[in-house]
């Protein structure tokens, strides 16, 4: 059974059972607060919340559709028998036509009748399972899907209870959730895989995470289709499925197997993000294309593929799908000129990277993500090259690494943000990608060793005045009344790179508002501030700390990660009032 079959097969059944068949979406989302499309039901957000009406727009209460989608968090993944970045999503969806009953009664005669299927098993949502300060946990059990399950015949051993893996949603900040029940079946190695998810919509979750009914319940459903075809092709993988094998072929031969899968899921999803019009850039999607692509070219690069391997696995690509999505067509040229354009630019830091990587006497964890966020070096490169350097490198530090980045990212997107009133508002850093933020954290932190380092050149009557960061610089404004000579200039910088050099760790205390003042904390007279406040210093204890300030963070762990900073500009902006404007390097 080709991949059209199945196509056709699901949207034909669906369109029997009074579906509107809609065409797939862009992968750029018409909602905002997502970055890229991630499943089938986004674009039928507004029908789920009554904001739109079905019947004007598709005479009909259900629809379904073959939705192309992205999802960033398998990325780690891909390389595995099941995972992916790029995939596709089988999907009906009903809003106030039909509800569990139906819904659950579809998916069954589909797999069993159409495809001939058996089931393994099913899941269904019990609360009981979530823990006891989760915004889920009142939600009540699904004790209708459990019966309409037994009621197909399903042993009560069959129908497995989950916690919030069978809550789904909210996309984005807020929109429609609700329970879901899963469906499992086995695989050509035995391994029984999720194949379908069945969504009840019943739930408005706000950006408080509180949840209040709909005013009409909704279905959306979601099954892959990669892995569908997996199993009705009898493949040990997704890899081996008629939108894969012809992609591995073109790969030399003798490469190891998990990077022609990478390579192929990359160059794919980059040909389908180009077609709807991402372009590599250090922002938003651009970004995730960036990271991909770059991925795909650091091992075309070292395993000196030939020449046009790259782009004939971007003609394979538009070959296999070009019928069913004709964008591929029309941009063709567009996709091939940006790929290779990237191409050209990631060879320069390529090789910096590369150098970098040859320079470091060892490469331990820290290093090595370092290389990985800068350079785009994956870790199966850094580690292979790196050879006895890398010696003590492995996947789990990498990872931690990894996580505290994303944790040191999530910090800041929750913007805690005090005391130096970045511009990181929530709008503006849902317009940053990790690299920026990353960066305005060093730049605070500096901002603070700038801070007191004015204080030791300058005197004590030095005060904060006002500051801005954004990813390109910091601006720094405070209280002083003539123009600072070069040399004192100079004297500042010199002394934050030192304190940067000595690599001093940075962390930060709670304590009584006064209790900070009274040891000296700097804070920032136009602030406000709680009667509990943060002061984060700069050294090993807060006594003899280097610098202390009222502060809500986030900030580098050690000052070394601030790499080399430098003041670009002095000037008076008012009277008594002095700007420094002063960036990082790497
Ligand atoms: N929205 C659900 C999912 O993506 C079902 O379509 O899994």
């Amino acid at each position: 059974m080709t991949h059209f079959l199945i196509r056709e097969k699901f949207l034909n059944f669906f369109k029997k059972n009074n579906h509107v068949i809609v065409p797939s979406s862009s992968l750029i989302p018409s909602d905002k607060s997502v970055l890229l499309t991630t499943a089938g039901m986004q674009q039928f957000k507004p029908y789920y919340i009554g904001e739109l009406d079905p019947i004007s727009d598709f005479n009909s209460k259900n629809t379904t559709s073959i939705q192309k989608c992205f999802r960033t968090s398998d990325i780690d993944e891909v390389g595995d028998e099941s995972h992916l970045t790029f995939f596709e999503m089988l999907g009906n969806f009903s809003f106030g036509g039909y509800f569990k009953k139906e819904a659950i009664l579809l998916a069954y005669e589909f797999l069993n009748k159409e495809l001939n299927l058996e089931i393994d098993y099913v899941t269904i949502f019990d609360p009981s399972k979530v823990a006891s300060d989760d915004w889920r946990k009142n939600v009540p059990e699904d004790k209708e899907s459990f019966e309409i399950w037994r009621n197909l015949g399903f042993e009560e051993s069959r129908i497995k209870k989950e916690g919030i893996d069978n809550f789904w949603g909210p996309t984005g900040n807020e929109g429609p959730c609700g329970p879901t029940t899963e469906i499992y079946i086995k695989n050509k190695n035995n391994q029984s895989i999720e194949i379908w998810n069945i969504v009840f919509n019943e739930y408005f979750c706000d950006k408080n995470k509180i949840l209040t009914p709909l005013k009409t319940n909704g279905v959306d459903t979601g099954m892959g289709l990669e892995r569908l075809l997996m199993i009705c092709q009898n493949k040990f993988n997704i890899f081996e499925t008629d939108l894969f094998d012809s992609l591995l072929k073109i790969l030399p031969t003798n490469l190891d197997q998990k990077i022609k899968r990478i390579i192929s899921d990359h160059i794919k999803a980059s040909v389908f993000l180009i077609a709807d019009g991402v372009l590599p850039s250090n922002k938003e999607a651009g970004y995730i294309l960036r990271r991909i692509l770059r991925r795909a070219i650091v091992y075309e690069y070292i395993y000196k593929f030939e020449k046009n391997i790259l782009n004939n696995l971007i003609y394979e690509v538009i070959k296999i799908y070009k019928e069913i999505y004709s964008e591929l067509i029309t941009k063709e040229q567009a996709i091939l000129e940006e790929i290779l354009k990237e191409k050209e630019k990631f060879y320069k830091t390529l090789d910096r990277g590369l150098k970098e990587l040859k320079k470091r006497p060892e490469i331990n964890s820290k290093i090595a993500f370092y290389l990985y966020e800068t350079f785009g070096l994956p870790y199966e490169i850094i580690k292979e090259l790196g050879g006895q350097k890398a010696l003590n490198l492995n996947y789990d530090d990498f990872k931690k690494e990894f996580e505290n980045h994303q944790e040191i990212s999530r910090r800041g997107q929750e913007k805690k943000f005090g005391g130096h009133g970045l511009i990181l508002d929530t709008k503006e850093l849902k317009a940053s990608s990790e690299e920026e933020i990353k960066k305005v954290i060093r730049l605070h932190t500096a901002t603070h060793l700038l801070q007191q380092a004015l204080r030791e050149v300058l005197g004590n009557e030095v005060r904060q005045a006002g500051s801005d960061i954004n990813p390109e610089r910091t601006r720094f404004d405070f209280t002083f009344n003539r123009k600072l000579t070069q040399e004192e200039i100079k004297k500042v910088e010199n002394i934050v790179n030192q304190k940067i050099n000595e690599d001093l760790p940075v962390n930060f205390v709670e304590m009584k508002k006064e209790d900070a003042e009274k040891i000296g904390a700097l804070s920032f007279f136009k602030e406000k501030y709680p009667p509990i406040v943060k002061v984060y210093f700069v050294g090993s204890k807060i006594e003899n700390a280097w610098s202390k300030e009222f502060c809500g963070g986030p900030h580098v762990l050690k000052t070394g990660e601030i790499g080399k900073f430098v003041i670009q500009k002095e000037e008076g902006i008012g009277s008594g009032i002095r700007r420094i404007r002063a960036i990082v390097l790497p």
